[in-house]
């Protein structure tokens, strides 16, 4: 359990009496952040770029923020880590940089629940960026069940063969609330046979995990995936910061997604020959989000504090590192919180016949976000009615728009709530019971 009522205390927001369910698109900042920020305005300066001390202490805080973020998803050290602004920006990367890799006749296999961020890069690969060099790449679709919202496995696996570069896939739908069997794709795209330039003989695997690190306990390395983007926003960062893990090995390789300052080896430019940096700064090129990221530090460690024990300073500010029991406890906490509210959620807002509740009928199988439509009032009504009454919903496709139109919505929109860490009982009660049924 946590101890959500301690935890509201330090969210400036919602002691200012705001009912903040819309948590799936970003969360709120605590006041230990903003302090934070306060504090560094005063001490920084840019980093890998001086020689003053405020300098060389920006960069040691820049750079063990890495580390932090790296032992938060268990990713063996700061190398697999590639920061940039957003989830999207860390996915279309992904894109970038195997662009040449991929030969004529090559697929990428993807889903119907993807947010856009994970499948508009690849139908613009597919689409327009490769056939302008005379190739052709196929961008597949896996189904999912429109019941149950689950990822249909045997679709997935009928469109993954041999020349299957990559799949990209959601680790949790920001739509459906569904949470998908990552071990079981990853099954699917090593028995593919794909071979790449460097002889590993499968598909590569994505995963979208920004509806799944905020909300549940993620270990790359057990999970044995390629590529792993997410964002901070949506766990109480301020905006600006997205993460990308990849294996150290394919990052060794890969062409930069940016080219230009702090990614080259230091002195390493002539006319015909550049050296990259080493990993991670080969993709940090220009001036990086330096406050931002070691405010996406800070908000994980923070994020373990509020579910361990909120009021200590075990982790936040610590030089210390972050071990995994605790990792998993905090996270198991927090996801164990969020079922209850899911749960009541699912319970009141199943009892109103004229909703249409869109996703997994069980909290188990699902994150702390409800989509529904309703059969006579649009999702935008909805919302700007709940608005009045103080409850923060979205109305729209949530950029999941592949699948509201999967459902042939018209307009392709639905509402939807989602909670965290800050919301209590009381507050799902609230969203749910203004929902005019
Ligand atoms: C599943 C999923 N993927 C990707 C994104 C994009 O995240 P960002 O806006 O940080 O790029 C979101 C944001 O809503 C999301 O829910």
């Amino acid at each position: 359990m946590i101890d959500t009522q301690k935890i509201r205390e330090y969210f400036p927001a919602i002691q200012a009496g705001r009912v903040v369910t819309n948590n799936a698109a970003s969360t709120q900042a605590p006041v230990q952040l903003l302090d934070l920020l306060e504090k560094l305005v005063v001490q920084y300066d840019n980093v890998h770029r001086g020689q003053s001390r405020s300098s060389l202490l920006t960069t040691t805080e820049f750079e063990s923020s890495y580390d932090t973020i790296a032992q938060f998803v268990g990713a063996a050290s700061r190398n697999n880590i590639i920061l940039y602004r957003n989830a999207t920006e860390a996915i279309n990367s992904v894109m970038y940089s195997l662009m040449t890799e991929f030969k004529d006749g090559d697929n990428v296999v993807t889903t119907f629940m993807e947010h856009n961020s994970n499948y508009v890069p690849w139908y613009g690969l597919c689409e327009e960026i490769l056939p302008k060099f005379g190739i052709r790449v196929e961008c597949r679709i896996a189904k999912f069940d429109k019941e149950t919202g689950a990822l249909d496995l045997n679709h997935l696996n009928s469109l993954v063969d041999r020349r299957t570069k990559i799949v990209c896939c959601a680790g949790a739908s920001n739509f459906l609330g569904t949470i998908n069997p990552i071990k079981k794709i990853k099954e699917i795209a090593d028995s593919s046979g794909y071979l790449h330039p460097n002889g590993d003989k499968r598909s590569y695997l994505l995963i979208d995990g920004a509806q799944l690190v905020p909300n549940a306990y993620v270990n790359v390395s057990e999970l044995g995936v390629d590529f792993f983007a997410w964002s901070f926003h949506k766990m109480l960062a301020p905006f600006g910061v997205g993460a990308l893990y990849a294996r150290e090995d394919l990052l060794l390789k890969m062409r930069p997604f940016l080219y230009g300052g702090d990614m080259i080896a230091e002195g390493m430019v002539s006319r015909g020959k550049v050296d990259y940096n080493s990993l991670p700064w080969k993709f940090t090129a220009g001036t990086p989000n330096i406050l931002g990221t070691i405010l996406s530090a800070q908000s994980l460690r923070l994020l373990m504090d509020f579910s361990l024990n909120p009021g200590t300073q075990n982790y936040f500010m610590a030089d210390k590192e972050l071990a995994t029991p605790d990792i998993k406890k905090a996270m198991d906490n927090i996801e164990f919180h969020e079922k209850t509210l899911i749960g009541e959620a699912l319970n009141i807002l199943g009892d109103m016949p004229s909703l249409n509740i869109f996703g997994p009928k069980n909290p188990e199988s699902r994150t702390s976000l409800v989509a529904f439509t309703h059969k006579d009032n649009s999702p935008f009504k909805i919302a700007e009615e709940l608005s009045k009454l103080g409850v923060e919903s979205r109305a729209g496709c949530h950029c999941a728009t592949l699948a509201h139109h999967y459902y042939e919505l018209n307009p392709p929109a639905s509402c939807r709530l989602s909670f965290y860490v800050y919301n209590d009982i009381e507050d799902v009660r609230k969203a749910c019971f203004a929902i005019n049924p």
